[in-house]
């Protein structure tokens, strides 16, 4: 039987490859680019002399950050208030690749290395699940007969010794991290500890915002539909925008999030992110909107955010709840077009102007400097002493 395996070159997955094969699978192992990997070569050497039986690699960077991170910035999206979910967001598209790999090999089995403690597991699954509910999941963290033997990095590295994977020198980091174009997250190992500051070595993605430049640099973005066209007046791709955003914030410190958050199996957890160019982004487009946007539609938005960050966070992206609240999403963004211009300094973004041709503000209207007609002041009496009926009788009552 043919299993498409998540496999991303490490310890684990290809203990779990090689695991797989002694059960009987013929392992096809599938690894998907989403900006992590700078040479696929020496992957698939990897899988192939750890006995996967064919090799597919997806590039899915452009549809992850058009399709996948510019949705979740159209809703300015943080989970339990930090989080730009950047993990989050890979896995369904991780998966939307798992199961075309295993409708192009005729594979009914998939597996993936997330354990059974994590969130990545559920979302892996979920999406599976709603793609192609006929395809069977092996997850060999789950299975006692696996994690029984393989119980840490010590007996992994005994397994893979003992069938002839080649493992790295290299001594491991004393903590877990997950990369790709949106974010790098760290968890695990020594940061278990919700108390104890990460070590500065630990960071990739950023400078520490005090070692950044004393001098702040303008950046100027602009949107289309709340989605990022041009960086500084150049038209970019989408994955080559967040890479270029990546680099800029990388250096004055912008993005780093240190937190601890609720994972949807129910524990706490700490984490630690780094998301320089969607730190951005965000504030960008937050900034836009302001602008462009109707206040009751900010505020519907506002309302739905940590509905859509939940559903994005557990795993459900291709839910029909999900595909309601994009219809949604994209209906909001008609006239979020225009140009912010920010300013990066040590871990701070600031946006200093904004201009659209379909914005909102008016000058005439609001204008303290002088009466141009547009608005009459004694209207306000009415609105306030209408407004104000229930609180009167409110405070009446109360009197009593
Ligand atoms: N806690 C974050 C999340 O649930 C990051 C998970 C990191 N995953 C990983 N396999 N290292 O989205
Ligand atoms: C894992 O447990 O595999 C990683 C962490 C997570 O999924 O939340």
């Amino acid at each position: 039987e043919k299993i498409v395996l998540a496999y991303s070159g490490g310890l684990d997955t290809s203990v779990i490859l090689k695991w797989l094969q002694l059960k009987g699978y013929d392992v096809v192992a599938y690894v998907a680019d989403l900006g992590q990997i700078s040479d696929v070569a020496p992957i698939k050497e990897k899988a192939l002399s750890s006995g996967a039986v064919d090799f597919h690699c997806l590039d899915l960077k452009e549809e992850f950050v058009k399709d996948y991170v510019f949705t979740s910035i159209k809703f300015n999206a943080l989970y339990e208030g930090r989080y730009l979910l950047g993990t989050s967001l890979a896995r369904p598209i991780i998966a939307k690749g798992m199961v075309d790999v295993a409708h192009k090999t005729g594979a009914k089995f998939l597996s993936h290395g997330a354990t059974g403690k994590g969130n990545d597991q559920v979302r892996f699954e979920l999406s599976a699940a709603a793609l192609d509910p006929s395809l069977t999941t092996i997850t060999p963290w789950r299975i006692p007969e696996f994690f029984n033997k393989i119980k840490g990095r010590q007996e992994a590295m005994d397994f893979a010794q003992e069938h002839g994977i080649p493992v790295k020198a290299t001594k491991s980091q004393p903590w877990s991290s997950d990369d790709n174009l949106m974010h790098i997250s760290f968890e695990a190992g020594i940061l278990e500890d919700p108390a104890a500051r990460p070590p500065k070595e630990m960071f990739e993605y950023s400078v520490d915002p005090k070692d950044a430049p004393d001098k702040a640099e303008a950046v100027e973005i602009e949107f289309e539909k709340g989605t990022v066209v041009k960086l500084n007046g150049k038209s970019l791709s989408p994955a080559n925008m967040l890479v270029e955003l990546n680099k800029i914030g990388g250096r004055h410190g912008i993005g780093r999030v240190d937190m601890v958050e609720s994972r949807y199996v129910g524990m706490k957890s700490r984490g630690v992110y780094e998301t320089p160019g969607g730190t951005i982004l965000m504030a960008a487009h937050r900034d836009l909107e302001a602008l462009t946007l109707d206040g009751a539609v900010i505020n519907l938005k506002e309302t739905l955010m940590p509905r859509f960050a939940s559903l994005v966070y557990n795993g459900y992206w291709f839910s029909s709840e999900m595909d309601c609240l994009k219809a949604l999403l994209e209906k909001s963004q008609e006239y979020v077009t225009g140009t912010v211009r920010l300013e990066l300094y040590k871990g701070n973004v600031i946006c200093i102007g904004r201009e659209s041709k379909y914005s909102m503000y008016n000058m005439m209207v609001v204008s303290m400097d002088d009466d141009k007609g547009a608005y009459d002041q004694t209207d306000a009496a009415g609105f306030i002493k209408l407004h104000s009926l229930p609180l009167r009788a409110h405070a009446a009552r109360a009197k009593k």
